[in-house]
Order: C-alpha cells, then sequence, then structure tokens
C-alpha cells in the first residue's frame, strides 16, 4: 500500500490525512470544493508547525510530510490510490452515493474503508460490486492525538483486508480494536447517549453546561466534559449519531430535544463558533 485518498477534508478527514502523510504514505485529500482542501491542509500545516515548535518535529519533516500531500476535488483521482479513506458527512445517500462513484472509478485490489462513527459497514458496502474491499475504520477525534481506531467489518469483508487495514492502523501510531458491525459500534453506542443525557440534564434544568461539565470532569477524571465534548466533535454529529442509535435500538436513545433545537439554530460548535459554548 503506498497511495491513500481521503475523501472529505473537514476535521476527521484532515486529521487522518495527516496520520496517514506522518506515517509515510502517499496522501491524496479531497473534498468537493477546492476552498475546503485547502482549509484542511492549513490544519494539517498549523498542527505540523505546532510540533516544529515543541521540538517533537524537525523543520525538514514537516516539509516532507506536507510534500506527501496531493489536493483533489475530484473523485476520479481515487484510481491512483490503494486505499480510500471516506470521511464525509454521517449520512447514508451522500455515502453511497461517494461509494458507488468510488467503485466505478477505482481499481478491482483497491480497499474502499469508511470513517463513519455509527451508519452499518453492510450497507455501505452492498452499493458496491466489491462488498469483501469494504470495511470500517472508525477514527476518535482529535485524530492526531488520540489512539484508537474501531476496525468494523461488513458481512463480506475479507479477513486479508481486514488484516491490512489492522497492520495499516498500527503503522498511523493506532490501535486498532475489532468490533462487531451495529449502531454506533462500540465508541459511540457507550459515548453518545452519555453525551446525550447531560443535554436532558441541561434541558431539564438539573444543572447549567458548566457545572454540568466541571462534574463529570473533576468527578469522573474525564478530560472534558460532555457538553465540551459535543462541541468538538460537531453537534450535528451528535445528533446524526443519536439518531442513528434510537432508528436502531429504540427509545432509550431518543435526542433531546434542545440538541435538536441547537442544530437547527446552526449552532454546530467550535466549527461554527457556537455550540453550548462560544468560540
Ligand atoms: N489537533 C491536533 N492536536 C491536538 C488537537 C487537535 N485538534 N487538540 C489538542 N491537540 C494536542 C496538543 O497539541 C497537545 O499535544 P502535545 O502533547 O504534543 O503538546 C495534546 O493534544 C494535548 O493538548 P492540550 O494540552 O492543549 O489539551 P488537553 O491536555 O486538554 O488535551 C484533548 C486535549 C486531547 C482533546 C483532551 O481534552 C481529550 O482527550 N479530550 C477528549 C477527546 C475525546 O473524547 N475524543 C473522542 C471524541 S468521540 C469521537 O471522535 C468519535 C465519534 O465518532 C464522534
Amino acid at each position: 500500500m503506498k497511495t491513500i485518498m481521503v475523501v472529505g477534508a473537514g476535521q476527521m478527514g484532515s486529521g487522518i490525512a495527516q496520520v496517514a502523510a506522518q506515517a509515510g504514505y502517499a496522501v491524496i485529500l479531497n473534498d468537493i470544493k477546492d476552498e475546503f482542501v485547502q482549509r484542511g491542509l492549513q490544519t494539517i500545516a498549523k498542527n505540523l508547525s505546532r510540533s516544529v515548535e515543541k521540538g517533537k518535529m524537525e523543520a525538514a519533516e514537516k516539509e516532507a510530510v506536507l510534500s506527501r500531500l496531493k489536493p483533489s476535488v475530484a473523485l476520479e483521482d481515487a484510481a491512483a490510490a490503494d486505499l480510500v479513506i471516506e470521511a464525509a458527512v454521517e449520512n447514508m445517500a451522500i455515502k453511497a452515493e461517494i461509494f458507488k462513484q468510488l467503485d466505478a472509478v477505482c481499481p478491482e485490489a483497491t480497499i474502499l474503508a469508511t470513517n463513519t462513527s455509527s451508519l452499518p459497514i453492510t450497507e455501505v458496502a452492498a452499493v458496491t460490486k466489491r462488498p469483501e474491499k469494504v470495511i470500517g475504520m472508525h477514527f476518535m477525534n482529535p485524530v492526531p492525538v488520540m489512539k484508537l481506531v474501531e476496525v468494523i467489518r461488513g458481512l463480506a469483508t475479507d479477513d486479508a483486508v481486514y488484516g491490512e487495514i489492522e497492520a495499516l492502523s498500527r503503522k498511523m501510531g493506532k490501535t486498532p480494536v475489532e468490533v462487531n458491525d451495529a449502531p454506533g459500534f462500540v465508541a459511540n453506542r457507550i459515548l453518545i447517549p452519555m453525551i446525550n443525557e447531560a443535554v436532558w440534564t441541561l434541558y431539564e434544568g438539573i444543572a447549567g453546561i458548566e457545572e454540568i461539565d466541571q462534574v463529570m470532569k473533576l468527578g469522573m477524571n474525564h478530560p472534558m466534559g460532555p457538553l465540551t465534548l459535543a462541541d468538538l466533535i460537531g453537534l450535528d454529529t451528535v445528533l446524526a449519531i443519536c439518531e442513528v442509535l434510537h432508528e436502531g435500538m429504540g427509545d432509550k436513545y431518543r435526542p433531546c430535544p434542545l440538541l435538536r433545537k441547537y442544530v437547527k439554530a446552526g449552532w454546530l460548535g467550535r466549527k461554527t463558533g457556537r455550540g453550548f459554548y462560544q468560540y
């Protein structure tokens, strides 16, 4: 495996592209608009500069990593990739369309992975003619920092493909953990109900935003409170995952109306400058 294309240059896609380039792969960073790709590349450059300033990376290494990243606004560029990792929005119709197009342009041997945080891998795989080469590769945010990758097989995923993705995850400095294809996998099945419960706690007036976060930080030693974390993930993504859990597993997972209201208002967290907090 030499060349990896990452589809989606947002916070997850740019993070994945960064760790892939740091692991020595040639990376094609793709999005629908050049401005999105450039924003992703700027984030990567900023992260690498910070590492250089802290003395954790040589300036020459930063330049080498950046030189391995190529911008793209055409999915056809996937024809040059040995692996595509899709990190577009958490929406099945959009992912299905991307996978159909990738399946049409990629050579037979290309592995197609999705960074979906909750959608069924088997369903994504089924829109392609290569379900045995489709797999879930779920990174955590912020990607350059978090060690976990959940690796999820679809019903038809080949063992050899699983093995390649497991080895790649390690090469990227991550620890792969195999989990089964079920709503939210493991990470989000446990995390998102906690965040949703924090929003219900706020909605019902039990405590304020900062108080809820303080309780979980100081009381449970979480590195950030659930509402701060929701702002980091993006409230649209939190809601989308919560909907998948609700649909797949029932009322226990019903999204709090306040979460919906924030998303409708366009208060999506850090990325829009306002969520539970203002940035
Ligand atoms: N990108 C790259 N690097 C980042 C970063 C970012 N966005 N944010 C922080 N870092 C780096 C810093 O540069 C710093 O690096 P060094 O150790 O090399 O100096 C390191 O991370 C620690 O950062 P800080 O000292 O600034 O702050 P911190 O100690 O509070 O850590 C944090 C920040 C790592 C984000 C920490 O608060 C944390 O672990 N939070 C929880 C994150 C979490 O739960 N993520 C999972 C989200 S769920 C998910 O992603 C799944 C999904 O599908 C929704």
